[in-house]
């Protein structure tokens, strides 16, 4: 699907990012909520709950869509519902093709992330049902911040998605809290009373799929606990692999 109508030239990325250099969250979302309207929140069950906390009182909120892998954690599942219902609106769950998941599990069993790496398994259970949802939306928002990870420091609030947009479909992404740190997120949180995952308070920080998430301890990074068998800098799962294309 071509999208000209909403298509932003380099220029006019580069001046929005100028112009949003330090702006606030809200104000990120309201600027793009107007300039592109077709667009979605990409919710992962953990903190990034925030974005829809800034939209709900948006004339024309954006859609939720969230990547349900089927190895999140039951508190996980839990927790979206409760968002759901907390917020009167509709969440999207997108599933990966039962087919490549069949064979993966079938052929390489249900934990061969731990031996070959996640690549894999986070293609087909988060990447290409992503690829597909990104076909029909002109931009979609992610609750990725620069304190996250090592590969995020360089991550701008707006930019042309190197990952997913093609010569005929250009995608917007759109990281709204790329500004703030984990202290401003949960400052909000904790101030106006939003929903959290309760795994947040078992010592979860950053949370993904059940098996390839764990608790952390004082002083570790938050990112320790995801993958933690893998190398830090490589800690991308395909949805922001442009992190580590851009920083290499
Ligand atoms: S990940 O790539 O390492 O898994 P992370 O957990 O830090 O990403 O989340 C960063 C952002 O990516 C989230 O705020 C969300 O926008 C998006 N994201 C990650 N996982 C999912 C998911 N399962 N469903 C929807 N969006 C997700
Ligand atoms: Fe698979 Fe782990 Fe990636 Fe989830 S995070 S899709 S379980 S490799």
């Amino acid at each position: 699907m071509v999208n000209t109508a909403t298509m932003l030239d380099q220029k006019e990325v580069e001046a929005l990012n100028d112009a949003l250099r330090d702006a606030e969250p809200k104000e990120i979302l309201n600027k793009l909520l107007d300039r592109v309207p077709n667009t979605a929140i990409s919710f992962s069950g953990a903190e990034d709950v925030l974005l829809i906390e800034l939209c709900k009182t948006h004339a024309s909120p954006p859609a939720i869509f969230t990547l349900d892998t089927g190895r999140l954690h039951p508190e996980t599942y839990r927790f979206i519902e409760r968002v759901r219902d907390h917020y009167n609106q509709p969440i999207e769950a997108l599933f990966p093709d039962s087919t490549a998941v069949n064979n993966l599990v079938k052929y390489k069993g249900l934990y061969s992330f731990y031996n070959n790496g996640h690549e894999e398994c986070c293609e087909i259970r988060k990447v290409q049902p992503l690829r597909t949802k990104l076909a029909g939306l002109d931009a979609w928002i992610t609750g990725q911040r620069r304190d996250q990870s090592p590969t995020r420091v360089e991550v701008p609030v707006i930019e042309i998605d190197p990952t997913f947009s093609t010569d005929q479909h250009q995608v917007i992404k759109v990281n709204p809290l790329a500004n703030w740190t984990s202290a401003q997120v949960w400052e909000y949180i904790r101030m106006f009373d939003v929903p959290y995952n309760e795994l947040h308070d078992r010592g979860y920080v950053s949370i993904g799929c059940e098996p390839c998430t764990k608790a952390i301890g004082p002083n570790q990074h938050e990112r320790e606990g995801r993958w933690w068998w893998e190398e830090a800098t490589i800690k991308e799962c395909g949805l922001h692999r442009g992190n580590i294309q851009e920083n290499s």
